[in-house]
């Protein structure tokens, strides 16, 4: 079924100059790129964003740590998107993710691990939301 997820480029990976690396094990994946944009947010976009782990211990970090720096958010489209994508970027934490995995390949730590992807259908459609209005997704 050919499905939408959601993307970030974190804050980390493009301060390494890892964005280009990173979009093309992405295109080679197969995946097409539907909005992609670079830009800077606030610690208050961010808390918006992680609302979800407003409760975790790691919340104040991660949304300091995301909004120091640029990304590049992103929308991508393939079959089975959501489930490929998190595949191909590995575990949260890179010391556990498998070979050839994105984030083996360029994450520091399990904070700033180089790349977010959605974990399911309603959330990508809330990441989707939160980044790009419609008329960019045509
Ligand atoms: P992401 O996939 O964007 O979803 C939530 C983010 O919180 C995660 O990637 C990490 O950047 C961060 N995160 C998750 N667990 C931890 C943790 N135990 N300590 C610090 N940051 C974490």
């Amino acid at each position: 079924m050919l499905q939408r997820t959601f993307s970030i480029i974190k804050p980390d990976a493009f301060r390494k100059r890892y964005a280009g690396a990173i979009l093309a094990e992405i295109e080679k994946a197969g995946f097409k790129i539907v909005a992609i944009k670079r830009l800077s947010i606030s610690k208050t976009q961010a808390e918006g964003f992680y609302y979800v782990h407003k409760d975790r211990p790691f919340f104040p970090s991660l949304t300091t740590f995301m909004s120091s720096g640029p990304i590049i958010p992103m929308v991508l489209e393939k079959d089975n998107a959501i489930a490929d994508l998190r595949k191909l970027m590995g575990a949260t934490n890179p010391a556990n993710a498998e070979e050839g995995t994105i984030r083996r390949k360029f994450a520091a730590s399990i904070e700033e691990n180089a790349i977010h992807g959605s974990d399911a259908e309603d959330t990508a459609k809330f990441e989707i939301g939160y980044f790009f209005a419609g008329y960019e997704l045509a």
